[in-house]
């Protein structure tokens, strides 16, 4: 797979906008404390950041799955294609074209592997669905393959594979990927994000797509952005991410100080770097 195509962000038309969002969970603790991204059609965006950082929140609160985690955007707002979508019901977002692939995967343990991609298709009333079946099956030959297997059965990597292709049966304009990476051998991570670049290519399905796997999400994304417990801290193309001296030092473990861990620089230091 080449890498992509560095865009600027300006070319193409906004899809989703988040506007300096703030995040409370249980009404007292704080998460997200002012995010702001935004998604360009046709774009492959990464979130990054390590554990706890506020990625699969920021996520959840663009497809309104908090709610049920007693979350709540207390502040900014959320805009796609230009229109409001917070409190909008989940599949009112699906209709809309932005559908969420969970961390973990998700898939119905009990039904088949075709089972599970067709519970995608549930908002749909057209009668093309044997017709996206095939193109799901033409992406994922492995899942064609165990297509009558239970999904409880199937390996991490086709069960990942199952959701993601869940989720195409939605006709999705935007697919919110949460942490497809999780848990995968280097050589299925590598895989998947293949596949991510060609649905982005030859369909045009714009990704959001939250990864602590940094290097290989630059690698396919156009866009990036670093969270740290609740806060953008840094942003820019992917191309000039992956040579920035920081994001290789802290997130790309290629050190030439011998530093391993981004705590151990006091962040008043990295911000200094960062905003110099
Ligand atoms: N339902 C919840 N109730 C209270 N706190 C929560 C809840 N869900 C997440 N948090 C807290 O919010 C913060 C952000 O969590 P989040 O899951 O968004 O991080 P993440 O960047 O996705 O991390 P990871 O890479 O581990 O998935 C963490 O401190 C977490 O403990
Ligand atoms: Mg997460």
């Amino acid at each position: 797979m080449t890498a992509p195509a560095a865009r600027t962000q300006a070319e193409t038309e906004t899809l989703l906008e988040v506007n300096n969002i703030e995040v409370i969970y249980n009404h007292v603790i704080l998460v997200l404390k002012g995010v702001s991204l935004s998604v360009p059609r046709g774009g492959i965006v990464a979130l990054l950041g390590g554990n706890g950082a506020g990625k699969t929140t920021t996520l959840k609160a663009i497809s309104n799955l908090l709610k049920s985690e007693r979350g709540e955007v207390t502040k900014g707002q959320i805009l796609y294609r230009g229109e409001r979508v917070q409190g909008l019901d989940p599949s009112d977002l699906v209709r809309r074209g932005v559908i969420q692939v969970m961390e973990g995967r998700h898939c119905f343990e009990h039904l088949t592997i075709e089972e599970n991609l067709l519970t995608g298709a549930y908002t749909r009333r057209d009668r093309e669905i044997a017709q996206d079946l095939e193109k799901v099956y033409s992406y994922f030959p492995r899942l064609k393959e165990r297509r009558r297997s239970q999904a409880g059965y199937t390996s991490g990597g086709e069960q990942q594979m199952c959701a993601i292709g869940r989720a195409l049966m939605s006709r999705p304009e935007t697919i919110l990927l949460d942490e497809p990476s999780m848990g995968l051998a280097p050589q299925l991570v590598e895989e998947i994000f293949g596949i991510v670049s060609d649905l982005n290519e030859k369909e045009g399905v714009t990704f959001l797509l939250a990864e602590q796997n940094t290097s290989v999400a630059l690698r396919h994304a156009h866009h990036g952005y670093i969270l740290e417990t609740g806060r953008v801290v840094m942003e820019g193309p992917a191309a000039e991410l992956r040579e920035n001296p920081d994001v290789k030092e802290f997130y790309l473990g290629i050190s030439e100080k011998g530093r391993k861990s981004f705590r151990e620089v006091r962040s008043y230091r990295r911000r200094k770097r960062w905003l110099a």
